[in-house]
Formats: C-alpha cells, structure tokens, sequence
C-alpha cells in the first residue's frame, strides 16, 4: 500500500432522502478518513441532522447507500450499527434523566458488554468497579466528575451535552458523531470540550463534527463539507472551504466565515 493511499472509514455513497415533496438530501457523497475529523456545517435547513440520522439508521436513505468498513449499514437498525463502532452526540440529548450522571456514563459500557440493558440491572452494576472506574475517569475528562451522582435531568443543557459525550466515550467507538456538540454551552466550556475533542483526536478517534460555532469548526476540523438545500455545495480543507466564494454566499451571508 502506497503511504498516499488514504483508509475511509465511511462512504456515504450517493445518498437521497425525500420527505414527501421536499428533497432533504440529494447527491449525497462523502468519504471520511480513518483518524480524521470532519466537519459538516451548513444554514439551519441543509440537512446536516439528517445525513446523521441516515449514517446512524434512523432514518433510510431513499436511494443510495452507506458503507462503514467495508460493511453496508442501509437497512440495518440503529443498535446493530452501534455495535459496529458507531456511536453518535444527538442535537437533543438523550439521557436517562432519573438516573445519576455517573449512571447514564455506565449504562452504554454494560450494555456494550452485555449486548443489553436492564434498568434493574443498575444495582448490581454499581458494583462492576471497572466499568465505574472508567466511567469516572471519562467524567473527569469531560469536566463531569463533581456532579457524577447529581439527577442527569438536573443537569444544564450544555451538561447534559457534556455527559453525553462521556456515554458516547465509553463505547470507544471507531467512528463518532457529533451533532452540535457545544451548543448550549458558555465560551468557557467550549473551549473545554474542543481541548477535549483534541484529545480524543490524538487517540486516533474518527469523528464527524455538525457544528454552527465556526471557531469550534476551524479549531478542529482536518477537512470541511458544507451542506446546503440538501446538497454538497464545496469540499475541503478548511482554508479551501473559507475562502471559497459559493460557500461565503450560501453561508451566513460570508459574515462569519
Ligand atoms: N422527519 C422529517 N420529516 C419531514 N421533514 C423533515 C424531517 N426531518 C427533517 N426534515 C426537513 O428536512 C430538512 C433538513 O432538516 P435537518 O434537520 O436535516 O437540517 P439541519 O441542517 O440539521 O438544520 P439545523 O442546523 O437547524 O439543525 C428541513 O427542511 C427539515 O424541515
Ligand atoms: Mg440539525
């Protein structure tokens, strides 16, 4: 193998989605590189969530296909593609809100090790002191430690976010989707989480970054894709992509970028 031959996790391969008459996604093609990361950032509207719901299999493609290390994920459930290495940061979270935060960090290593997940199952997993062990280190990581046995639903938006980044970390998955991942939170935290990602990215994690906050984009993306009407409209590393005109128009007006 050549050292410019470049490993893709995923293949987006011409991927539509329709929603009765509208077009949400159309053309849709997309390579990710092993160890990379790659934003996908686009006017509210573009698409972006759905192209995510889609890698992840809660929503199917109306035509085309998505590849994950040589294996095809159209068709299959979105717990089957988890277990293959896909784990995914929602635009909403979703937690366990009557559980702790150091609950809601373990539930996805049990149920990864187990192949389910039991509420009543909890008690006896406070007791498996590696994956609490674990749990706890993420939680520090992610600036979580102190609250670990607060009521996740107490948690503000931007930790619950925070928290939910942990429930993904646990998994240790090949690839990870992130969907607005500092959104909600005080420039503070930001700056947090993208030291945070950094990190993550030395360990040779792949991600897929949907994010609104250019500085968070710039400060960690390798490669951009910019969505809009559904369509990818420019490709590149971020320089490229900042400069190009066609994104300046169809993108906040050119003002931010
Ligand atoms: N389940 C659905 N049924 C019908 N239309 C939908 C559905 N999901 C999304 N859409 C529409 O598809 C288009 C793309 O939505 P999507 O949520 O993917 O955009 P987005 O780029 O994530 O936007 P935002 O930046 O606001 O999160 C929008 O017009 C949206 O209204
Ligand atoms: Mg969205």
């Amino acid at each position: 193998m050549s050292t410019t031959e470049k490993n893709i996790v995923l293949h987006v391969d011409d991927v539509h989605k329709t929603f009765g008459g509208l077009h949400a996604l159309a053309d849709i093609d997309l390579q990710i590189e092993e160890g990379k990361t790659h934003a996908i950032i686009g006017p509210n509207g573009a698409g972006k969530s759905t192209l995510l719901n889609v890698v992840v299999g809660r929503l199917s493609p109306t035509r085309g296909a998505v590849v994950f290390n040589g294996e095809v994920l159209t068709g299959k459930a979105p717990h089957q593609i988890n277990q293959l290495g896909i784990a995914r940061v929602f635009q909403t979270p979703e937690i366990f809100p009557d559980l702790s935060v150091l609950q809601n960090v373990m539930a996805p290593a049990f149920a990864k090790r187990d192949g389910s997940f039991k509420l009543n199952f909890l008690s006896s997993l406070e007791r498996q002191t590696d994956i609490r062990d674990e749990a706890e280190h993420i939680l520090h990581d992610v600036g979580l430690y102190e609250r670990r046995n607060t009521h996740a639903g107490a948690l503000s938006r931007g930790d619950k976010r925070r928290m939910e980044l942990a429930m993904c970390l646990i998994q240790h998955p090949r690839l990870l989707l992130l969907d607005e991942p500092t959104a909600g939170m005080s420039r503070h935290d930001t700056n947090t989480t993208i030291a945070l990602l950094q990190k993550i990215k030395e360990r040779g994690m792949t991600k897929i970054i949907i994010e609104h906050d250019m500085h968070v984009v710039f400060s960690l993306a390798d490669r951009i894709s910019v969505l809009a009407g559904g369509r990818i409209i420019a490709e590149g590393e971020p320089e490229e992509v900042r400069s190009n005109p066609k994104v300046q128009e169809a993108y906040l007006g050119g003002a931010h970028l």
